[in-house]
């Protein structure tokens, strides 16, 4: 596997390919990658002949008291997982390169409306550094197809709504997000939980899954579902953000003739490093 830190060498690399006729897949990640992040490599593979896998730890999508020196870097570990999955190129740019005129004069991109509602409300700014990191990452690799997980299933939303909204010219693909046999969500934050803490963690998936069967039962009544699941969080011992039943298509509040639904969760559980923030999501149709 390549490794390329400079984006004159990486873009000279995918000029190579693109002369060869090879078409390139992308997967953009933070690093520390778990086999979720793997499983959106095999997801690339299966769509590109080609693929590249950046690391970055996107300080601009970090709020001011969240946890940006506290993210894990594992680069040599991460290298290693790379090769024996078979990308054929990590590219690991500085911040310095990616923000070279520094954080707050750089232009940014904001998709509006979606960024601010679930995450977006308890995370402001967030998703404008993402869909800023997101769009200067494609434009730096010019894949045909990028690829990223549904476990960040407003994020994927908000990157398929930049691309649309710029005409640029790359099919953004979703993957199916990766759970251990608990129903836990694979996420680089789990590694901040004890294997008590993440069997606690695994409640959030039964809660969805509980809402789920709630929703097919008694459809009408979403609100009441909602506050049954935040509370059946809190006494199990979580800080829920959001728990709330949303239409797929937008992720605004269903009306009762919309049929396809997704249960977003955001939870706050206490660990060993502090406090510790968890996402996930199902889709659900009634
Ligand atoms: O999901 C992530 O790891 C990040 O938000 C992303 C898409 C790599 C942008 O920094």
């Amino acid at each position: 596997m390549k490794h390329f830190e400079q984006l004159s060498d990486l873009r000279e690399q995918v000029s190579q390919w693109r002369k060869q006729g090879l078409t390139v897949g992308f997967v953009p990640t933070m690093g520390n990658l778990h086999e979720g992040h793997l499983q959106l490599i095999d997801t690339a593979q299966k769509h590109a002949e080609k693929v590249i896998v950046s690391i970055f730890v996107n300080p601009m999508q970090f709020g001011e008291n969240e946890d940006l020196d506290a993210y894990p870097r594992t680069l040599e570990a991460d290298k290693t997982a790379l090769t024996m999955r078979g990308a054929d190129a990590v590219f690991t740019p500085s911040v310095k390169d990616v923000y070279p005129r520094g954080l707050t004069a750089q232009t940014f991109v904001e998709v509006p409306e979606i960024s601010n509602i679930l995450c977006g409300a308890s995370r402001p700014g967030h998703f404008r550094g993402v869909a800023t990191v997101v769009c200067k990452l494609l434009n730096m690799v010019q894949p045909d197809v990028a690829v990223f997980g549904k476990k960040d299933y407003q994020q994927l939303m908000v990157i398929r709504l930049m691309a649309q909204d710029l005409s640029m010219p790359v099919s953004i693909i979703g993957m199916e997000t990766s759970r251990e046999e608990s129903g836990l969500a694979r996420s680089s934050r789990n590694g901040f939980l004890s294997a008590e803490q993440k069997q606690l963690a695994s409640e959030i998936y039964k809660s969805m899954q509980s809402a789920a069967s709630a929703i097919q039962e008694q459809s009408n009544n979403l609100k009441s579902i909602e506050a049954d699941c935040t509370e059946q969080l809190r006494r199990a011992g979580f800080k829920p953000d959001y728990f709330s039943i949303r239409r797929q298509s937008d992720l605004l509040e269903p009306t009762t003739r919309d049929t396809d639904l997704v249960i977003l969760v955001a939870a706050y559980i206490e660990s060993a490093t502090g406090t510790t923030r968890l996402i996930d999501n199902l889709e659900v149709v009634r």
